[in-house]
Parts: structure tokens; C-alpha cells; sequence
């Protein structure tokens, strides 16, 4: 059985690599759908911090994971998944009910987020933390 995912998996954390087993344990073949630096600035608003080359390779490099591609338009996902010859469409719950559409040709499963974390989050931290340490630096001086 084919998997096919998508998304951004900007500065990978734990709720990348915890979607993408459990995709993997609902088959034995995992394609990742990168999306691309464009599709991303159209998407969320900003460039991502790793460019799409080094996300397809970190995403590559996950034991589980078996085939990657750049994901260029929301638009081709139908395409993509015919394509791939994908069996079974995961998105996280945040997505759930988003891509019901495809469900005549593939099965379509949405998976819990992992809680509390996310790359935006994350990207938050650091920028509070930088923040707090120029002022602990202008302090000093
Ligand atoms: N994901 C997850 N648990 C999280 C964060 C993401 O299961 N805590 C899943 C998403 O549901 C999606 C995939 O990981 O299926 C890629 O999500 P992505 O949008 O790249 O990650 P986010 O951390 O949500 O990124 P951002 O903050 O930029 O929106």
C-alpha cells in the first residue's frame, strides 16, 4: 500500500516525525510531498527558513520515509496522488475534512497534530529569546 503526504516540514520537530511514522505504519510505502519555498510564501505568508532543497533532503533522510517531491500548486494535489499511484491520502486534523474530494481515488485519513508544537511556534521562541538576550546585552553595556 501507497501513503502520500504533504506540507511545508519547515525546521523538522517532533510533530513532523510523529505524522510521518504513523503515515508509514498505515503502509509500506511513504511519498512525501514537499511543498515548494513559492507555494509556501503564497501559503503562509512567509519564505520558509530551510530552503526546499534542504527540507527534501531532511525529509529523505527519515528512516521512514521512502520517495519525496517538491509539491508546486495546491491545485495538482489530484494529479500528485494519481501520479504517485497513492493508495491512502494522510493530512493532519488540522486539515480534516479539506480533502474529502479526493476519497473516489484514494482512501483519505486525517491524524491528530501532535499538541503544542509547531514550526511557527518555534520560530516564536527563538525571536523572544533573541529579543531577550539584546536586551540583556544592551543592559550590560
Ligand atoms: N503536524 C503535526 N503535529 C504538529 C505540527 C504539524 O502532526 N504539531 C503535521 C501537520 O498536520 C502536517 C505536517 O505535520 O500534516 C506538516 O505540517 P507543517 O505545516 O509543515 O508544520 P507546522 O509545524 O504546522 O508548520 P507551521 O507552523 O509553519 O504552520
Amino acid at each position: 500500500m501507497k501513503v502520500i503526504t504533504f506540507g511545508t516540514f519547515d525546521m523538522p520537530h517532533i510533530g513532523h516525525v510523529k505524522i510521518l511514522n504513523r503515515a508509514k505504519e498505515l503502509g509500506d510505502h511513504l511519498i512525501v510531498g514537499v511543498s515548494s519555498d513559492d507555494l509556501n510564501l503564497f501559503k503562509k505568508g512567509r519564505k520558509p527558513i530551510y530552503s526546499q532543497d534542504e527540507r527534501m533532503f531532511l525529509i529523505n533522510s527519515f528512516k521512514g520515509v521512502d520517495q519525496v517531491f517538491l509539491e508546486e500548486s495546491l491545485e495538482l494535489k489530484r494529479e500528485y496522488i494519481l501520479n504517485y499511484k497513492a493508495d491512502i491520502l494522510v493530512m493532519g486534523d488540522d486539515w480534516k475534512g479539506k480533502f474529502d474530494e479526493f476519497s473516489d481515488i484514494c482512501q483519505v485519513v486525517y491524524l491528530p497534530r501532535t499538541p503544542s508544537i509547531s514550526t511557527t511556534s518555534v520560530i516564536e521562541v527563538v525571536k523572544t529569546n533573541h529579543f531577550d538576550q539584546e536586551e540583556l546585552t544592551s543592559q550590560k553595556n
